[in-house]
């Protein structure tokens, strides 16, 4: 079953998920305004089985929005979906890649939030298929950023930020992009000192 799984997420990584070899990709822009602005973390993540971590009760990227909420005062909105709920990690990519390949947008629970007072949105998910999930991208839709400084960072298992930064350029093309920060998810646990610096670097 290992071998599987472990052939699987090679063929993950070998198939254009523009695999980054840094394990972190530190954000150095100069900008130090953050730290006064109305901040919110956007954020999805799978909890249950997944890939290198096991079957885990708080997703990856749960935990890294969570340090960003920590350390910063920042709100948070989580994208949630049911679709995902209790499946292995096989019929998961399967049905991952299904969906990005036709481009699905499937629906988030609740309405999109409000972010008239933010000036600063973190955005963060796991890779999945070299971008974000397509439930992102639903929200994406019915979300404008324009003018706002949106920060995006990815947990992966060797894609790095892979597309995302790229694909959140194209959903907000009016938006102050930042380049960006990933960590590998099964590095989050016992990571949150590298988030920190991150974030004082910002
Ligand atoms: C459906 C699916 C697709 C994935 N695709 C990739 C990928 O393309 N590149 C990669 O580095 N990791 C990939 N992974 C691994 C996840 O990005 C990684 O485990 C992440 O930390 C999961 O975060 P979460 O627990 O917040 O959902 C994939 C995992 C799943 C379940």
């Amino acid at each position: 079953m290992k071998k599987i799984l472990t052939a699987a997420l090679a063929l993950l990584l070998a198939s254009g998920c523009n695999a980054q070899s840094k394990q972190e990709n530190i954000n150095t822009m100069t900008q130090s305004k953050t730290n006064t602005m109305n901040k919110i973390v956007i954020f999805f993540s799978h909890a249950g089985d997944n890939y290198s971590v096991g079957n885990i009760e708080v997703g990856n990227t749960k935990i890294v929005a969570d340090y960003i909420s920590e350390i910063t005062g920042a709100d948070q909105f989580e994208i949630v979906t049911h679709k995902y709920d209790g499946m292995a990690y096989t019929p998961l990519i399967n049905l991952a890649k299904e969906e990005a390949n036709k481009g699905e947008l499937p629906p988030y629970e609740g309405a999109a939030p409000d972010l008239s007072k933010y000036d600063t949105v973190f955005i963060g998910g796991p890779v999945w298929w070299g971008t974000y999930p397509q439930v992102m991208f639903t929200l994406f839709r019915d979300i404008d950023l324009a003018g706002k400084t949106v920060i995006p960072f990815t947990t992966h298992e060797g894609s790095g930020l892979a597309n995302c930064v790229g694909d959140v350029k194209k959903a907000f093309p009016k938006a102050n992009v930042m380049k960006g920060f990933s960590i590998y998810g099964h590095e989050v646990r016992t990571g949150k000192a590298k988030v920190e610096k991150w974030l004082k670097s910002l």
